[in-house]
């Protein structure tokens, strides 16, 4: 039940919604129950022939004068017992008879009215006009039903209308939170996470609780209140035929509760497939390109229809196992209105059961099964809704990024220095074994090394995406850890390869949502102004704009930020050779009077550094500027020539 209260929590604040909405359920069920009994009700007043002619007139009859008139009795005005009494005791007799208004043939006083029999009857012209009393009966009680069906109607309505603003007002607070939530998660979940099951399985979560909330929790309310009623009802009408109507209510249960088993399983099935099939289908449409260029579609085709095939399978074994429970409940169902029919009608011949009660019965077994039957499936919902609450509950629950101390620097001069760094990703896989960098104020450091080296990683490290296991970091003498995280990220500008860009505009791509303002005057300061239309739309990843036009926009968007320091993670490796002349100078514009740290590939762009480290697999093996490295003939004086030979 701790899932519950965690469903629960969710709409908590919301919970005069839910009390209004149970209560009004609560009425739509009284108004539900009662609609048999109007029927029964005007069957057996209005309908069916009232009084009947006595052998022989009992004792107890002073006791209910109203129903008594010499040899004749109106059946419905002494209650059931007594007349099982009068009918076991032999007093009854078989001939039936009619109330009317008037005189007739044959007609017989009966106070002020008057009885005719059935037999009698059928033979009048005018038998309804004297029944007016009965048809004005039969009106008023239709006249009852259709205001219950309208007033059902409309708190049916009502409550659609309040469970659904109740249910979305939550999610929308769910994902709210979520996505706020999300927006703060450290890179390291990112990286346990496979993202595109993460949104999917979100958004599938988000969608099972509003399910649930919409169309299981209150009408839970409803069918518990209507299966009581009912068979309360059933029990004050007829013990004995109610208790032969119930007897089939234990196999029901034991039939859903194997239906339930078979179910949880083929939907946890469904579920999973579907989830790789939508993982597998993001992963192709992002990846098109490759697929096309490789020529891959065929493979990419036959994995795919095999994931479909599961699917298929999957959704099968589903209805199989509904289409197997369904038809039980129908059949059982039906046994029961057999049943019915069979002990009811023989009670009927013997005056211990209505024929208004039985078409009750019929109908109040129609509403029994119903929501029997439904229950299984609600129950499916609930399951899938507790999962995606525990799921969405745990997502809630991981740990947000550290935000550091709080120390905010009233000026940031800009120095950095790594002393004796030590980090891995993971265990003990070093990625930088005692790392010692010191950047001034204003210098521009370059970092070399082959791939894999941990260039990267120095990055992440200053920015905090990861922490280091031993040594630190210093912002102008500060352990980085101190800082607000906030504002130690504000420092810094960082600069990738592969730049991410948001579909939308320019401007938001630059300004990244922060302001509005001026893109021209980032543009011409950067000198490259002419290689980009900034009106023009950016799509999804921007991959309508060339790489050098993505370039550019990551240098407006690091200058855009104003920046103590920049961060150059091979800026300029993505470039074509006469593109990357332009951002050569733009390149040396958005440097101008930074701080900067500069990976770079094309050992051209960093000769002017003030200092090259050569990185070479977590260690530091070179350091100084290139004319002494050159001098020096080590590794860079190595990765310099070979790359001056290709040119
Ligand atoms: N998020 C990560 N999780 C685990 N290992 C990583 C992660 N990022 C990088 N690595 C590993 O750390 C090492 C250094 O990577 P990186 O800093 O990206 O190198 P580079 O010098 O090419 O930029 C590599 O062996 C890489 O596989
Ligand atoms: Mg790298």
């Amino acid at each position: 039940m701790g899932e519950f209260r965690r469903l629960l929590s969710f709409v908590l604040p919301y919970r005069n919604l839910l009390i209004i909405s149970s209560f009004i359920v609560l009425i739509s069920a009284l108004i539900e129950l009662s609609m048999p009994y109007i029927i029964k009700t005007a069957i057996d007043k209005h309908i069916t022939p009232q009084v009947a002619k006595l052998n022989k007139v009992p004792k107890w009859y002073k006791d209910y004068e109203d129903a008594f008139y010499e040899d004749y009795v109106v059946l419905n005005k002494i209650p059931n017992h007594l007349r099982l009494e009068l009918e076991k005791a032999g007093y009854l007799s078989n001939e039936r008879y009619f109330i009317i208004s008037d005189s007739a043939e044959n007609a017989i006083k009966f106070k002020d009215k008057y009885i005719i029999s059935v037999e009698h009857y059928k033979k009048l012209k005018d038998g309804l006009f004297l029944r007016k009393d009965d048809v004005k009966g039969i009106l008023m009680f239709g006249g009852l039903y259709i205001l219950a069906i309208i007033f059902d109607f409309i708190l049916n309505y009502l409550q659609i209308i309040i469970l659904t603003l109740m249910g979305q007002r939550s999610i929308f607070e769910i994902r709210t939170k979520l996505f706020n939530h999300l927006l703060k998660l450290p890179m390291i979940f990112f990286q346990r996470q496979k993202v595109g099951r993460l949104v999917t399985r979100v958004a599938n979560d988000i969608e099972a609780i509003n399910e649930f909330y919409t169309s299981v929790l209150v009408s839970f309310v409803k069918d518990f209140v209507l299966i009581l009623g009912i068979i309360i009802i059933m029990l004050i009408i007829n013990v004995q035929i109610t208790l032969i109507v119930l007897l089939m209510i234990p196999f029901i249960l034991i039939a859903s509760a194997i239906f339930r088993h078979f179910a949880r399983n083929a939907y946890d099935n469904v579920r999973r497939i579907l989830g790789e099939l939508n993982g597998f289908l993001n992963e192709s449409i992002v990846g098109i390109y490759v697929i096309q260029a490789f020529n891959s579609q065929n493979y990419m085709f036959n994995k795919f229809i095999k994931n479909n095939n599961d699917l298929f399978k999957a959704f099968l074994n589903l209805v199989y196992v509904f289409g197997i429970f369904m038809p039980v409940v129908s059949l059982a169902s039906s046994i029961t209105i057999a049943l019915l029919i069979y002990k009811g009608g023989l009670d009927i011949i013997n005056q211990a059961f209505t024929f208004g009660a039985l078409v009750a019965f019929i109908n109040y077994i129609e509403m029994l099964f119903g929501p029997i039957r439904d229950l299984s499936e609600k129950y499916n919902t609930m399951q899938s809704a507790f999962i995606a609450s525990k799921r969405i509950f745990l997502l809630l629950l991981e740990n947000e990024e550290d935000k550091g101390k709080g120390i905010v620097l009233k000026e940031v001069k800009g120095r950095i220095e790594f002393k004796n760094v030590w980090f891995a990703y993971e265990n003990e896989d070093w990625v930088l074994k005692n790392f010692n960098l010191i950047v001034e104020p204003g210098e521009k450091v370059a970092i070399v090394g082959p791939t894999g080296s941990g260039k990267t990683t120095i990055m992440n490290l200053i920015l905090r995406f990861w922490d280091v296991q031993k040594g630190e970091i210093l912002l102008d003498g500060v352990n980085i850890k101190d800082l607000d995280l906030k504002f130690l990220r504000s420092q810094f500008s960082l600069v990738l390869q592969d730049i991410f860009l948001f579909s939308g505009s320019i401007e938001d791509n630059v300004f990244l949502y922060r302001k509005n303002g001026k893109l021209g005057k980032y543009f011409e300061y950067l000198g490259v102004s002419g290689l980009l239309d900034l009106n023009r739309v950016v799509n999804e990843r921007g991959i309508s704009l060339s790489s050098g036009q993505r370039q550019i926009i990551s240098f407006a968007r690091a200058i855009a930020n104003n920046p103590k320091i920049l961060l150059l993670d091979e800026a300029t490796s993505n470039v074509d050779q006469e593109t990357e002349h332009i951002i050569q100078n733009s390149l040396e514009k958005l440097l101008e009077n930074k701080t900067a740290i500069i990976i770079a590939h094309r050992l051209s762009t960093i000769k002017s550094a003030h200092k090259i480290v050569v990185l070479y697999y977590g260690e530091k093996i070179e350091e100084g500027t290139h004319q002494e490295l050159m001098e020096k003939k080590g590794f860079y004086y190595y990765l310099y020539t070979l790359q001056f030979e290709n040119v």
